[in-house]
């Protein structure tokens, strides 16, 4: 069976939290049966930001694939990869970075942000160019769609934006596109805000709910989330509006619940604590399979390695079938590829050449 594919993947730089679930691991664990599913382990992008600590982000390489399996991705079905291990990501990036104009990068949001904060001068060409490698990321394996979060949409439309330009000027053998022009795939949670308020959720900023959070600390956060600070008594009538906890319970409760919440919220019938507590239980239970994963990979740390081994190797493949086509369009097939293979034949006929 051919089926479509999707890639997707998360910068090495940490664990993932409940914003990453509802962003876009939820939909990828939902996915995965349908399609056929590359999950990347961002190393080298997260070496943009990271690459002073090098380390830490071979200890995120882990942590992100034992989360994935305790997320649910399947390895049996999902290709789990290595982002620095396949050579084709890092060869694309090259040539895809002559078909990006520095402005186009500079008006990128993510890297807008950036610069507003640190200044352009502290600003790397790596840091900069990072939108293309993730261009590369979704080209080497031909994905079709990347389910991601609303944040990640700039990146797949630069991503769009240069695969068409790509395959405009460089055609295969048989004038088809080399190339595959990617979609993107939201999920239907918008993005999920930090427990402290704040736009994002990010463990670096100490406002995230984890994945490998156990019962008691999910307990804590949630009782130390933001609610309607005009709210002081619990009969007070509540502003679910402004209320993070209110948008917890839209991600994750159904409907009818949450009306009925709403309403009780609002004429002070329930109270901030006794609304936290059921959210937590219910984020207890949420996460009762993962942790119960979780516990039972932990405990195969050679088997982890093994499905990253996997799921790399088939990545490495599916990168130099592409690479074959993208360096025969781009006119870079110098001499047959076969001519490396019998290089020992040259070595032993000629060996004054090879040096
Ligand atoms: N930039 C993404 C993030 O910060 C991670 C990522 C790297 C990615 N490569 C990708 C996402 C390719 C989708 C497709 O979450």
């Amino acid at each position: 069976m051919n089926r479509h594919r999707i890639l997707t993947g998360d910068r090495a730089t940490g664990s993932l939290h409940l914003g990453h679930y509802t962003g876009s691991l939820a939909n990828r664990v939902k996915l995965q049966y349908e399609y056929d599913t590359l999950v990347l382990i961002a190393d080298v992008q997260a070496l943009t930001t990271h690459f002073d600590r090098p380390a830490g982000v071979a200890a995120a390489v882990r942590a992100l694939a034992l989360d994935y399996l305790a997320a649910g991705i399947d390895p049996e079905v999902a290709t789990i990869v290595v982002q620095s291990l396949v050579p084709a990501i890092a060869e694309l990036t090259v040539f895809f970075s002559m078909l990006v104009t520095v402005n186009a990068l500079r008006h990128n949001p993510t890297i807008k942000t950036e610069a507003a904060e640190r200044g352009y001068s502290e600003l790397t060409y790596g840091f900069l160019g990072y939108p293309v490698s993730q261009a590369a990321d979704i080209a080497f394996c031909r994905a079709e769609l990347v389910p991601v979060g609303e944040d990640q949409l700039p990146h797949v439309e630069l991503a769009r934006k240069v695969i068409r330009r790509f395959n405009e000027l460089y055609r295969g053998r048989d004038g088809q596109p080399v190339l595959v022009e990617p979609r993107a795939l939201l999920g239907p949670v918008p993005r999920l805000v930090g427990l402290d308020g704040r736009a994002k959720m990010s463990k670096s900023l100490g406002n995230s709910i984890d994945l490998a959070d156990p019962p008691e600390v999910i307990r804590e956060k949630v009782a130390r989330a933001v609610t309607d600070p005009a709210r002081v008594r619990a009969t007070d009538p509540g502003h679910p509006e402004v209320c993070v906890v209110f948008t917890y319970r839209r991600a994750f409760r159904p409907a009818a619940e949450l009306n009925e919440t709403e309403q009780a919220c609002r004429a002070g019938r329930v109270g901030c604590v006794e609304c936290k507590r059921s959210l937590a239980e219910a984020l207890v239970e949420l996460l009762a399979p993962a942790r119960e994963r979780r516990a039972r990979y932990q405990a195969k740390p050679g088997f982890i390695t093994d499905v990253m081994v996997a799921g790399t190797a088939r990545a490495r493949r599916l990168g130099e079938e592409t690479m074959a086509a993208v360096r025969e369009a781009m006119s870079l097939d110098h001499f047959p590829r076969p001519a490396f293979e019998q290089e020992f034949v040259l070595r032993r006929q000629m060996p004054s050449l090879l040096g």
